[in-house]
């Protein structure tokens, strides 16, 4: 999209400034030549351009349809792709190649009227140019033979008016090309629009070494924005004191990883607060809280394509070489990663080697 912009936003400025002073420096010279013809010309060409505008907007839908399809079809292929050991398993193949298919052939149908349309609409555009000169011509002899025009004048008025057509038919491709740039443009504009419901930045920090960490929910009641009508939390009360080791258990879907999500801040509860020492959470520095505070190791650890050393080093980037191996001793990571040809200078992730899921959960650890 962004791509798509920038090139529109390109020829706009270059070739629309140059159609634009065209049709007005023509403009102008035509009522200097013949007031009368040129008249009739500004009545015409406004009627032309409601019509192109109003052709236009029709196209600009179709083709925000078309690209929103487009980007539906390779969402497809990349999900197949990207999960290309699930869909082998399963043996999927043909379906998934269906599925690919018929979103293609939606957004190759959606992209084939498209054309139809800018077709016709670059077609009818020629008609009606060339229809002015053929008029003009006709209008203009007439004006000679009744010695109100001279023959050079005559020419000189179609010269202008050939400029203007030229420029005007410039327009109406320059329009297509608006169109596919005004809707990239919106679509970057919402991303641009959203602003972070928790600040990164502000909100106070206890001082090192002053804090007991005893951690209270009261009241709390919770549901996620996607589906706000089911309530995954309602007056929910639990203390834990400072010092204590405790394990939630419960049912797959009680709501346990909820709680932990709720702790860090990548939400805020609706009802009621969390505490930790007393002090609401919501007024705690996020980034503060999340990097100092509160270790979490989520249930399906993300590495990043570095070495194991760098992903260990994550959480705390001025660790030495000496601290990672003993953090990685503490997680019973230290044997199987010295048993790796390359040792901590293994390069994991998704562009690097793959460990098995047990491993990548001590690593996180
Ligand atoms: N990102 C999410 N968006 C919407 N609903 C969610 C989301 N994550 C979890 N849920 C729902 O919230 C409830 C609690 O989930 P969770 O806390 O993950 O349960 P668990 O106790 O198994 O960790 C479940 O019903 C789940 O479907
Ligand atoms: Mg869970």
């Amino acid at each position: 999209d962004v791509q798509e912009f920038k090139s529109s936003f390109k020829l706009l400025i270059s070739q629309g400034l140059r159609a634009s002073t065209q049709i007005v420096g023509s403009a102008v010279s035509l009522y200097c030549i013949s007031p009368s013809l040129a008249t009739l010309a500004s009545l015409v060409i406004p009627s032309i351009i409601a019509g192109g505008t109003v052709f236009g907007s029709v196209l600009r839908k179709l083709s925000r349809q078309a690209q929103a399809q487009l980007s539906t079809s390779t969402g497809i292929a990349y999900e197949a792709i990207s999960n290309i050991r699930t869909t082998r398993a399963f043996g999927a193949e043909t379906k998934e190649h269906e599925m690919f298919q018929n979103e293609v052939n939606k957004a190759c149908e959606l992209n084939i009227r498209l054309g139809i349309g800018i077709g016709v609409f670059q077609g009818l555009n020629n008609l009606v140019m060339n229809g002015i000169v053929l008029s003009t011509i006709a209008l203009g002899g007439q004006f000679v033979s009744q010695q109100r025009l001279s023959a050079g004048d005559l020419m000189a008025f179609l010269v202008a008016t050939q400029t203007i057509q030229r420029s005007l038919t410039q327009i109406s491709v320059l329009i297509g090309q608006a169109i596919r740039g005004m809707s990239a443009g919106a679509r970057i504009h919402e991303y641009q629009k959203l602003t972070s419901s928790i600040p990164l930045e502000q909100g106070i920090r206890i001082p090192f070494h002053s804090m007991l960490g005893q951690v209270q929910f009261s009241n709390v009641g919770f549901a996620y924005p996607t589906r706000e009508q089911q309530m995954v939390l309602e007056n929910f009360n639990f203390t834990i004191p400072c010092g204590k080791t405790v394990a939630l258990v419960g049912p797959s879907g009680s709501g346990k990883s909820t709680l932990c999500s709720l702790l860090v801040r990548f939400y805020d509860p609706i009802n009621g607060q969390i505490t930790i020492d007393g002090k609401d959470i919501r007024k705690f520095n996020a980034t503060w809280l999340r990097s100092n505070v509160i270790g979490m190791i989520n249930q399906e650890p993300t590495l990043f394509s570095t070495t194991i050393m760098e992903n260990i080093r994550f959480g705390k980037p001025d660790a030495t070489d000496a601290e990672v191996m003993e953090a990685a001793k503490l997680a019973m990571a230290h044997d199987f990663i010295q048993l790796f040809p390359d040792g901590y200078r293994t390069v994991v992730g998704e562009r690097g080697v793959t460990v098995s899921g047990g491993q990548r959960q001590r690593i996180a650890m």
